[in-house]
């Protein structure tokens, strides 16, 4: 049996990941907003005969206190985490700062992954293979606003969610470094475009596309048949990178070590105002 962590794991990929592990006799513990989605989980749990193996923390993953409020949870209700799925998000057509002033996509989308990534590796480190799977966007080549990183000057919805995805890639590329004994495996997986409830508020310009990618979009169970080989075979290094299921190259300057360093510095100082 292994244990489960899902941040969205309320909806979407998610929730489908959380379904397919509780069959297979694992514990799994989902996070997201949604009292009456997380209730869903645990009812579908409940008649599986598997209540005790599920488990529903409701947070808002964009507030930091939020996080260290889940880590500490985690910890208190998990002996040791095998897998660490990264998946919250929600799309903003406009520019939105959450109460602590954060934009609020860079602050779901990146710092709640940074907070988890790290403040969870202890739990992780107690299992035969750990392993952090970031659903988010390898493979991205938009540039980094470093003087920007929060997009005051220029913000579009999904520019914020590609340059999300690019401060994803560094994370994970700086992970080994500030864990140079860790066994976790990082994975980085792009699913594509993948039919799900696309969480957020979108004009109405986004809105046309996103109802068009409900309807071209692969399906959720497809989606999830790509994603759990790397779940049940992960690679051996420490960090790799897939887009649909193809494993791409990590030996790029979009994952590059020093500028993973930096990023790291930069999101601890924000994280010690
Ligand atoms: N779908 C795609 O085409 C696509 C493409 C590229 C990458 N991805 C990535 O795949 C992952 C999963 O995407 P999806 O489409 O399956 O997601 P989704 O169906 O839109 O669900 C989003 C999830 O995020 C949770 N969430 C949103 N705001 C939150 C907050 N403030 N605090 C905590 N949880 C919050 C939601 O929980 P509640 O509803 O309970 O709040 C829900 O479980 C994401 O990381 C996404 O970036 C998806």
């Amino acid at each position: 049996m292994r244990t489960i962590v899902i941040t969205g794991g309320t909806d979407g990929i998610g929730r489908a990941l959380a379904d397919v592990h509780l069959h297979r006799g694992d514990a799994v513990l989902i996070v997201g907003q949604s009292a009456e989605k997380g209730e869903r989980f645990l009812d579908s749990a409940r008649e599986l005969g598997a209540g005790d193996r599920a488990h529903f923390v409701r947070a808002d993953l964009s507030l930091i206190g939020e996080n260290i409020r889940l880590f500490e949870e985690v910890a208190r209700v998990l002996p040791t985490v095998d897998v660490l799925v990264l998946g919250a998000r929600y799309h903003r057509s406009v520019r939105t700062e959450t109460p602590e002033g954060l934009e609020s996509n860079f602050a779901l989308f990146y710092l709640s992954r940074f907070l988890l990534s790290h403040g969870l590796a202890p739990s992780l480190e107690r299992a035969a293979t750990p392993i952090v799977l970031n659903v988010a966007g390898p493979g991205g080549t938009s540039p980094i606003q470093w003087d920007d990183l929060q997009l005051r000057r220029h913000y579009v919805g999904t520019g914020a969610l590609g340059h999300g995805g690019r401060l994803n890639d560094l994370l994970g590329a700086g992970f080994a470094a500030v864990h140079p004994d860790s066994r976790i495996r990082y994975i980085l997986f792009h699913p594509g475009v993948v039919s799900t409830s696309f969480s957020g508020e979108y004009d109405q310009a986004t809105a046309a596309q996103v109802a068009g990618l409900k309807v071209t979009g692969k399906t959720v169970a497809q989606s999830i048949g790509q994603i759990l080989p790397c779940l049940d075979r992960p690679p051996a290094e420490r960090l790799s990178a897939f887009t649909e299921g193809r494993r791409i190259d990590v030996d790029t300057p979009y994952f590059d070590r020093d500028e993973a360093a930096r990023l790291h510095e930069i999101t601890e100082k924000l994280l010690r105002v």
